[in-house]
Order: structure tokens, then C-alpha cells, then sequence
């Protein structure tokens, strides 16, 4: 079991423009008192279907870690936090009578207004759990829409998230009634809303279900066409991806404030988490930040999250942020390479297009960090360890990225007349000028390195000034 001390959520003034602002405390309603409950499985149940299971994988702490890292993304006042031991999964309850009865008395205590259960509980589990503890009770993937619901920033993503709610409503009114019905064998009421009842709102659903997929399919549709639009600014977007508290915003605020960020106004206004960066090498790229991976994520929520993902489908080149000091680093790597395969990305290390970044090596010892570096030398794509609180490492990341998105960059030797000045002048703005030498006759020679979408546009001027190619 453990506590987190309460409050120490609070952001920090000018930790990037990315966070959320929150209401002043004045007019700020009073955040729901919250206690997280993480059950931990002797064993996986066989019927409550993969994502359950999976969750296993990871350590009760770790969980617990991470699901009060996730309330606290939807402002939750975490008062308490407490790892459930469960021998045998119970139908009614998940976790054992006992131990209900105990939280009982920890929930009247200490005031809860709501018990997050890391765990993807039946409708039955929910309400009779709620009925014990006289709270609401969210579950995991309850958890996960409201932190989508709150993240949804596009048309689409705000859709996408109510179609999985909705979804995930009525998966929940069909499961309970399946139950009432047995409890009723099939014939008188024995309490709970009435089948008719439980039509209706099920064809209710039904129909907004339908009408938010029509207008999906319009939003998708344009979507497309700005996304056309978008693609004709010919700068690469590098997509900044990883596990929930991996360090993706410390990151992302590290780089665009040491690259030259050079506010584009499209971009502006595109999406606060989408800047404009210039390398060293002079190579421009959009930086996209994404909301963070979480394991065993809901299958009905892959597509609410593919949507608040559009960018990284897209990206050129994919930054995969680790947490390589947490012990759980393996675990939560393979989470996330499972999403992105899932999102048609291929992750195998020659073929794919992501860059591994092992971030947070100020809490390495020497030792373990001269393994990670020697680890990392080994690799067919060598991660690049860095410090996003520190800086360390910032240089051969950028560096690293800028490679990478060489791969198909054209290099070029020419020589220029001295009186090319102006010609000279678009060059060093065009392309990365390598080496540049005076010649005895006043020429100029020079090394270039052009990007491939621009090598049509540069060769072809040289040509048009009678320089040879
Ligand atoms: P989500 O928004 O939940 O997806 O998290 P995130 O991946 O954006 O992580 P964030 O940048 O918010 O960092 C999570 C925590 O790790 C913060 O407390 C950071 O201060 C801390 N952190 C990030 N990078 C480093 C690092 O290099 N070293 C150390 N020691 N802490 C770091």
C-alpha cells in the first residue's frame, strides 16, 4: 500500500504551454475526493478477456503508479491510493467481501466521493460496488474516456471519444440486463430498469451511435482535405510518442526551446502540441507531442485514441520516449510497440521509421548507464540516451533526427561563379551548406546537402544558372 502526497500534481509556471491551465483557486469547483483501488490477481480471470490479463504483466505498484498518475490527469483529488490483494475474482464484487467491508469504512473516513478501480469491472461489480462503499465507481476504461474526452482536441477526437463512451454504455446495459434476466429466470421484475426500459435506452444509444458515425465519416472527409493541405509545407513532423510519464512534454518543451522555433501561424493555430523547429543543421521540422500510451488499453478505445494519434500515422519519423530508469521499461516499450503496430506502423527495427529515446539517464547509476550506452551500441537503430530534465544528450538527438531524416537527402558538390551572390545567398537557405571554398579564379565550391523534397527545386535553379550538376 502506499499514499501519494496529496497535491504535489500541481504544474509548475512555465512548464510548457502543453499542460492544461487550471481555474484560479477561487472559482475552481472543489476536485472530487478520490480513492484509487488497484486489485491485484493471483492469477489472470479466463473470461474477462485480454486486457485484464495483460495488466498483469505489470507490478501492482507500477500500476498503482500509474493509474493515480492518470486520475490526477483528470484533476482528481487523490486522498488515498491502495494495492487490493485478490486470490479469486468474485462476480459480484471483484475483490473479496472483507475487504469491501474495509474499504467501506476507509471511504466513509476519509470523505471519498469516488473509487477509481484500475480494473475493467462488470456493470453488476460497478453498482454493487457503489452500493457498498456509497461512491461512485470508475473503472479503468471509464477512466481512460474521460481523460480521452478531456484530451480530444480535433472534431474527429471528440466524436471518436463519445462513440466509444456510448459504446461502452451500452456493452454495459446489455451486460446488466443479460444478469437481471438471469436473476429473474426469465420472468417477473426482481428490481433494476425493466426490459422495456432497458430497449428503449439501448435504441437510444443505438441511434446516436449512428448519427455520430455519419458525422464521422463527413469529419474524416475533410480531414483528408486539410490534411492535403497541411502536406504542402514540405517539412518533415517528427511525432513524439511513449508511455504515460515517460518524459514526452519535458521532451518536447526541451527541443523546441533549444531548437530556433520560428512560430509558423498555420501551425499556430493548428494545435498547441505541434511546433515549427529548426535543427542545427538548418533542417525545419514539425514537432507533434501525443497524449500518452497506457497499457492494456480497451479494444473499443483504439479508435478514440488512433484519432488524438492522427499525426504519428503520418509522421516521418516517430521518437519513441522511454522511461529507461523505470523497472518496468521492457513492459511498457512492448505496450507501445503493440498500439503503433496496431495502428498499421511497422516497428521492426531495419524497416520502421521510430527513433528509441531512453530519457530520465540522470537517475541511472554509472555503471547501468555505461550498459545502456554499450546495449545501445548494439542496435540495428541506436536509441540516443538522454536527460529531458537535464539536457543531457540534447545534441546527438538532434543530430540523430536530423540522420535519420537524411537518409534520402541528396549530396551535391558545385561550383559557382564569384558573382553568384544571390544565388549563393537562396543555396544557404535551401539546402545545408556542408563545406564552402574560395577558389584562386574567385569561383566558389561548395558542398550541399538537399533535402529530398527540395532536390527537384535546387538542382533545377543551378541549371537555369548554367551550373553544372
Ligand atoms: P503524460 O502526459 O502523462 O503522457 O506524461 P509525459 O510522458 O508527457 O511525461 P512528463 O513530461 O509530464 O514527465 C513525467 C514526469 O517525469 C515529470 O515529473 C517530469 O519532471 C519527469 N521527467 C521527465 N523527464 C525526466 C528526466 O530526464 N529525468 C528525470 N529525473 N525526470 C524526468
Amino acid at each position: 500500500m502506499s499514499r501519494p502526497k496529496d497535491g504535489d500534481d500541481e504544474r509548475r509556471e512555465g512548464e510548457g504551454k502543453r499542460k492544461r491551465r487550471r481555474a484560479p483557486e477561487a472559482t475552481r469547483a472543489p476536485r472530487t475526493r478520490t480513492l484509487v483501488v488497484v486489485p491485484a490477481l493471483k492469477r489472470g480471470p479466463k473470461s474477462r478477456g485480454a486486457a485484464n490479463a495483460e495488466a498483469q504483466n505489470h507490478s501492482a505498484e507500477s500500476r498503482l503508479a500509474e493509474a493515480v498518475g492518470l486520475a490526477k490527469a483528470i484533476d482528481l483529488d487523490i486522498i488515498d491510493a491502495v494495492i487490493v490483494p485478490v486470490a479469486e475474482p468474485r462476480p459480484s464484487t471483484l475483490i473479496g467481501s472483507g475487504k469491501v467491508d474495509e474499504l467501506k469504512e476507509r471511504v466513509a473516513d476519509l470523505e471519498i466521493g469516488l473509487v477509481v478501480v484500475d480494473y475493467n469491472i462488470t456493470p453488476v461489480q460497478q453498482r454493487n460496488l457503489e452500493k457498498a462503499w456509497n461512491a461512485k465507481v470508475l473503472d479503468r476504461t471509464g477512466l481512460i474516456l474521460e481523460i480521452f474526452g478531456e484530451r480530444a482536441r480535433t472534431r474527429e477526437g471528440v466524436l471518436q471519444v463519445e462513440l466509444a463512451h456510448l459504446t461502452y454504455q451500452k456493452g454495459r446495459l446489455v451486460r446488466a440486463w443479460t444478469h437481471l434476466e438471469r436473476q429473474r429466470g426469465g420472468g417477473g421484475f426482481l428490481g433494476g430498469p425493466g426490459e422495456a426500459q432497458i430497449e428503449l435506452d439501448r435504441r437510444m444509444l443505438q441511434d446516436r451511435i449512428d448519427a455520430i458515425k455519419r458525422d464521422l465519416a463527413d469529419v474524416v472527409k475533410t480531414r483528408d482535405l486539410h490534411r492535403k493541405g497541411r502536406r504542402k509545407v514540405p517539412y518533415p513532423i517528427v511525432a513524439i510518442v511513449g508511455y504515460t510519464n515517460a518524459g514526452k512534454s519535458t521532451l518536447f518543451n526541451k527541443i523546441t526551446g533549444a531548437g530556433v522555433v520560428a512560430m509558423d501561424q498555420v501551425f499556430a493555430t493548428l494545435d498547441p502540441t505541434m511546433r515549427e523547429v529548426k535543427l542545427p543543421s538548418a533542417r525545419r521540422i514539425i514537432l507533434s507531442d501525443t497524449v500518452g500510451f497506457i497499457s492494456d488499453l480497451p479494444t473499443m478505445l483504439v479508435a478514440a485514441f488512433r484519432a488524438t494519434l492522427e499525426e504519428v500515422v503520418e509522421a516521418d519519423l516517430i521518437l519513441h520516449v522511454r522511461d529507461i530508469a523505470h523497472e518496468e521499461t521492457d513492459a511498457q516499450a512492448q505496450d507501445v510497440e503493440k498500439v503503433l503496430a496496431d495502428l498499421g506502423i511497422d516497428t521492426l527495427p531495419v524497416e520502421s521509421n521510430i527513433l528509441e529515446v531512453w530519457n530520465k539517464i540522470d537517475l541511472l547509476s554509472a555503471d547501468r548507464r555505461a550498459e545502456l550506452q554499450h546495449e545501445a551500441l548494439r542496435n540495428v537503430r541506436p536509441p540516443v540516451l538522454v536527460s529531458a530534465e537535464t539536457g543531457e544528450g540534447m545534441a546527438p538527438l538532434l543530430q540523430s533526427i536530423d540522420s535519420r531524416l537524411g537518409a534520402s537527402d541528396e549530396i551535391l558538390d558545385v561550383i559557382l561563379p564569384g558573382s553568384a551572390g544571390a544565388l549563393l545567398n537562396w543555396l544557404h537557405e535551401t539546402s545545408d551548406v556542408l563545406a564552402r571554398e574560395a577558389r584562386k579564379d574567385g569561383s566558389i565550391e561548395l558542398r550541399l546537402r538537399i533535402p529530398s523534397e527540395k532536390k527537384e527545386r535546387v538542382i533545377g535553379r543551378l541549371r537555369k544558372n548554367g551550373i553544372s550538376v
